[in-house]
């Protein structure tokens, strides 16, 4: 299977991921567009565009994107430090219930645990979960995220 395209199985699998990680957005509560389910949704799709013309694998990105921002709601409730850390650490205990292999698993985590924009990720993977994360902060999705916040 090409590394650019997903099989039905790996199309199985990100939906059963949307549905479990809906539960780590902070439940209850407005949506956030910064980080919340329409922001992943958003970074979910750009990762497939960026993945076109950097290549890397489509299927650790697209995990990766998927998971980037779980652990945000623990941030913002002070139960972690860094929610790119634990994310990762959080994204290697759900994809481990998944049996993907332990080298794919790993790849999700690094991808993760580098998108801040602070970050350093060495990987092309990883730098294009930063980008697509980086990209939804500019422009229109911007000033509709403001325009959200002060609302
Ligand atoms: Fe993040
Ligand atoms: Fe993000």
């Amino acid at each position: 299977m090409s590394k650019n395209i997903l099989s039905d199985e790996h199309n199985l699998l990100l939906n059963l991921l949307k549905k479990e990680i809906s539960t780590y957005f902070l439940p209850g509560e407005p949506e956030d567009y910064s980080h919340g389910v329409s922001h992943t949704d958003r970074v979910f799709r750009l990762v497939h565009i960026l993945q076109k013309k950097e290549g890397g694998d489509l299927l650790v990105l697209a995990i990766s994107a998927l998971l980037h921002d779980i652990a945000r709601a623990q941030e913002e409730r002070e139960e972690c430090v860094d929610h790119a850390i634990r994310g990762g650490e959080l994204a290697r205990i759900i994809l481990a219930k998944h049996e993907l292999p332990d080298d794919i698993i790993e790849q999700i985590v690094y991808c993760i645990q580098n998108h801040g924009a602070n970050k350093k990720g060495k990987t092309i993977k990883s730098r294009i979960l930063r980008d697509a994360d980086k990209l939804d902060s500019f422009g229109a999705i911007a000033i509709s995220r403001v325009i959200a916040s002060t609302l």
